[in-house]
């Protein structure tokens, strides 16, 4: 058994803890906070609160709020230049994954040379100081608190990409399961099952481990129960809390296994369709996938369907069970009749998307449990466009 455990995040969960941000050692003097281009961080009044808050402590704040839901190169270039000219010391992420992950992206900008491109694909390397990262999420899905993955898009390439480094970690997390109760319904049960699939996709990759092993089967376990509660009633606090941890878990497993080539494909579709919310294209992408990968080499994959059709509260006789609980927990979200025609994505660009997702992804075909090559992808994608 070899494996390694790594997350230097310094993690505050629980109810009505944003408060905390008055007295919690701060990694600098000056904070650009990262917020999307919504008005919601604002009119729900976090935005204040964040800012009153490190005030008590002497903290001053500058605010950069372009960031978009899928977010995209440009603005972590533009929000790194805003950080230097005012001379800010860390990066505070304030809001769902895209703001938190643009934080990230940001972190690394401000002082190593060159274009956030030339790092994603490898062209240089990090040689200067990434700035400090904290994460204060106000959605349940990504993640992105517990991991040091970043997703932007680059709009003149029409590639969507993960990147991170160690330093990309945040250093503080604050998450407070409070500023989630304002979620609307669709959106809790598209990060919902974002996190759901990190759980899923992160107990088949191939580097799985027992630490994301047993965070996985939890994260499952906690989604299929809380969050169709959590979507009913989106005051539920007790369900809220349940899926902020299950997220938070699924973020740990992204630090300690992997996604896989589900999420290569969904990157795909929102590249092309920045519009369509990544959740969204998961659930679509879900049952198609897993049902190929069952398909394709049932010997390699039915003991762990089995265990996840348990996590999720069915008997797991048999690997279809997981397939069945899966389908169910969509249902019970409300995203029984998702179809990516609603974004307008059409039939005849399946082998297009299934070849940017190994152009711009391909490496997470690497950790499939399954060998997949582009026909696979197209037939899989095709499923989830029907
Ligand atoms: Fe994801």
């Amino acid at each position: 058994m070899h494996f390694d455990f790594y997350i230097p995040t310094q993690i505050i969960f629980g109810r009505g803890r944003l408060k905390e941000l008055a007295d919690i050692a701060m990694p600098g003097k000056k904070a650009l906070i990262v917020i999307t281009n919504g008005h919601s961080m604002r009119n729900l009044g976090y935005l204040d609160r964040v800012v009153k808050l490190l005030e008590e402590q002497g903290v001053e704040c500058e605010v950069f709020d372009k960031v978009l839901p899928n977010p995209i190169e440009k603005h972590v270039m533009e929000a790194a230049e805003q950080a230097r000219n005012a001379n800010c010391d860390f990066i505070i992420g304030l809001g769902g994954g895209s703001a938190i992950d643009t934080a990230k992206s940001i972190a690394v900008m401000v002082k190593n040379p060159g274009t956030y491109w030339d790092y994603v694909k490898g062209r240089k390397e990090i040689t200067e100081d990434v700035l400090p990262v904290v994460a204060i999420p106000t959605t349940a899905g990504t993640g992105t608190e517990a991991d040091p993955w970043t997703v932007i898009t680059n709009t003149e390439t029409n590639e969507k990409i993960g990147f991170g480094v160690p330093e990309t970690f945040p250093l503080l997390a604050v998450v407070d399961p409070e500023l989630m109760v304002s979620v609307p319904q669709k959106l809790t049960a598209y990060q919902g099952m974002d996190a759901f699939f990190h759980a899923a996709e992160g107990y088949l990759a191939c580097i799985a481990q027992p630490i994301s092993d047993m965070l996985a089967l939890e994260a499952m376990r906690q989604l299929s129960r809380y969050l169709p509660e959590a979507v009913e009633d989106g005051s539920n606090l007790q369900a809220r809390e349940q899926v902020a941890w299950a997220s938070t878990a699924a973020g740990m497993i992204e630090s300690t296994s992997s996604c896989i080539s589900e999420h290569s494909m969904e990157h795909a579709l929102s590249a092309f369709y920045p519009d369509l919310p990544h959740g969204a294209g998961l659930v679509a992408l879900s049952v198609p996938y897993f049902s190929h990968l069952l398909k394709k080499d049932r010997a390699k994959v039915e003991m762990r369907y089995m265990e996840m059709a348990r996590a999720m509260g069915e008997t797991g006789k048999e690997p279809e069970d997981f397939i069945k609980a899966l389908k169910k927990l969509i249902a019970a979200v409300g995203l029984k009749d998702l179809r990516l025609s609603e974004w307008g994505i059409k039939a005849d660009e399946a082998e297009k998307l299934a070849a940017n997702s190994f152009e711009a992804m391909g490496a997470l075909y690497d950790l499939d449990p399954v060998k997949l090559n582009a026909g696979d992808a197209a037939e899989i994608i095709a499923g989830a466009i029907r």
